[in-house]
């Protein structure tokens, strides 16, 4: 897109070979931006920068793992080495798993907050200390509601994505003096394939969409959307927020009340 804000500037998203990470990269790449697909899972890396670089577009893909210092170090450099520079960071990288909390074993729990938390300290500590040196730029990381409206058998999940809230607040405190801002989103149910097991399930989703007032599940384009508002200008006031995008989902109980007088009012 011709005069968008974003044109030469670079971009990395972690998480970026598939899912909603995929499409984020996908959103930057039509903004001209330069991108930087990071992933565990190298191959798929490879394959979807080729997929969005059909004319050449400048992307590149790195392999790596967010909880390793190294890897998102590396990341970074490349970025560096291949844009010469860096203005946002996509800490988007997640996991999950489903287990009761009485059955969690230490390796789930410590590999959950590895990747969802530590991971995106190191993904903003190593992007933020290069954005400090050039005067700034913007970091959107990937919470979830499941940060303040938990679901059963995902203590680890839960837990993990309440500290990446509570990260986002005291990087935006830390990083405000070098005009960086940090920002999260929160989504509820991403047409993806960590929430397969109840969107590709007919029962458990029609049940499931009784608790959703916009009555369907968010596309990755709806996530992608609200995280290049947060990265661009057009959000330049915000910082430490955590936007929810849930189609309502936690705003309250959804229960048809009877369209009768509620005894003891007086009213008809
Ligand atoms: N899909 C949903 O319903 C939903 C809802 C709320 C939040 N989220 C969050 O969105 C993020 C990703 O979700 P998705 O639905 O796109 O998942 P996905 O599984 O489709 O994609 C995640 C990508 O992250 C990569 N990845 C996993 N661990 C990594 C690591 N240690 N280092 C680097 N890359 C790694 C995977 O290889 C994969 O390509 C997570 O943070 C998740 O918590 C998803």
């Amino acid at each position: 897109m011709n005069g968008s804000e974003f044109a030469g500037k670079a971009v990395i998203v972690t998480g970026a070979a598939q899912g909603i990470g995929r499409t984020i990269a996908e959103q930057f790449l039509r903004q001209d931006a330069g991108v930087v697909i990071f992933d565990l899972d190298d191959e798929l890396a490879a394959e979807t920068a080729r997929q969005l670089s059909p004319g050449g577009e400048p992307v590149v893909s790195v392999g790596g793992d967010v909880s390793r210092r190294a890897d998102v170090h590396r990341a970074v450099e490349t970025c560096v080495e291949r844009f010469g520079r860096l203005d946002v960071m996509v800490a988007h990288a997640g996991i999950a798993a489903a287990r009761p909390l009485l059955e969690i074993d230490d390796a789930s729990w410590q590999r959950i907050m590895d990747v969802n938390l530590t991971g995106v300290f190191l993904c903003t500590q190593e992007a933020g200390r290069v954005m400090a040196r050039s005067g700034g730029g913007t970091i959107v990381v990937t919470a979830s509601t499941n940060a303040f409206w938990v679901e059963s058998n995902l203590a680890h999940y839960n837990t993990s994505k309440g500290g990446v809230v509570a990260f986002v607040r005291s990087a935006a405190i830390d990083l405000a003096r070098y005009n960086i801002r940090v920002n999260a989103v929160a989504p509820g149910v991403v047409l993806t394939r960590i929430s397969a097991w109840v969107t590709e399930n007919p029962a458990l989703a029609a049940d499931y969409l009784k608790h959703i007032p916009l009555n369907r599940f968010a596309e990755t384009i709806d996530v992608a959307k609200v995280v290049l508002f947060l990265a661009s200008s057009n959000s330049s006031y915000i910082t430490g927020q955590t936007i929810v995008l849930d189609g309502g989902q936690t705003l309250g109980i959804m229960v048809d009340a009877p369209e009768e007088p509620i005894p003891g009012t007086g009213l008809s």
